[in-house]
């Protein structure tokens, strides 16, 4: 039987502090990777690339709504997670993103 998680409203930045183009990572139980795209629009998916252990948040390259993995160059969109590219197949999972009064906070 599978124990369902609970979602937790969780602090990341404030809003600002990430520059459109930018990521960064989202420390907590499940560690998760923000990006703001050139639009000024945040996203937020799962931080380790689903190829190998690689932190998308701390090292990766956004080009519009596609990040590249450095590592072996699997690309992804992340507003659905989907795997664009090999070497990745699967899907990175996707989180809800809020900014409420000059603060930004992720779903996970
Ligand atoms: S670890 Fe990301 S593409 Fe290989």
């Amino acid at each position: 039987m599978e124990i369902a998680r609970t979602v937790e409203r969780r602090f990341a930045c404030e809003d600002g502090d990430l520059e459109p183009g930018e990521s960064m990572t989202v420390p907590g139980d499940v560690a998760v990777a923000l990006y703001r795209n050139e639009h000024g629009d945040y996203f937020a998916t799962a931080d380790t690339c689903t190829h190998e252990d690689w932190s998308l948040g701390e090292d990766s390259d956004l080009e519009g709504n596609e990040v590249v993995c450095p590592l072996h160059m699997a690309r992804f969109d992340i507003r659905s997670g989907e795997a664009l590219c090999f070497p990745a197949t699967i899907a990175l999972q996707t989180y809800e993103v809020q900014v409420d009064d000059g603060k930004v906070y992720v779903l996970a």
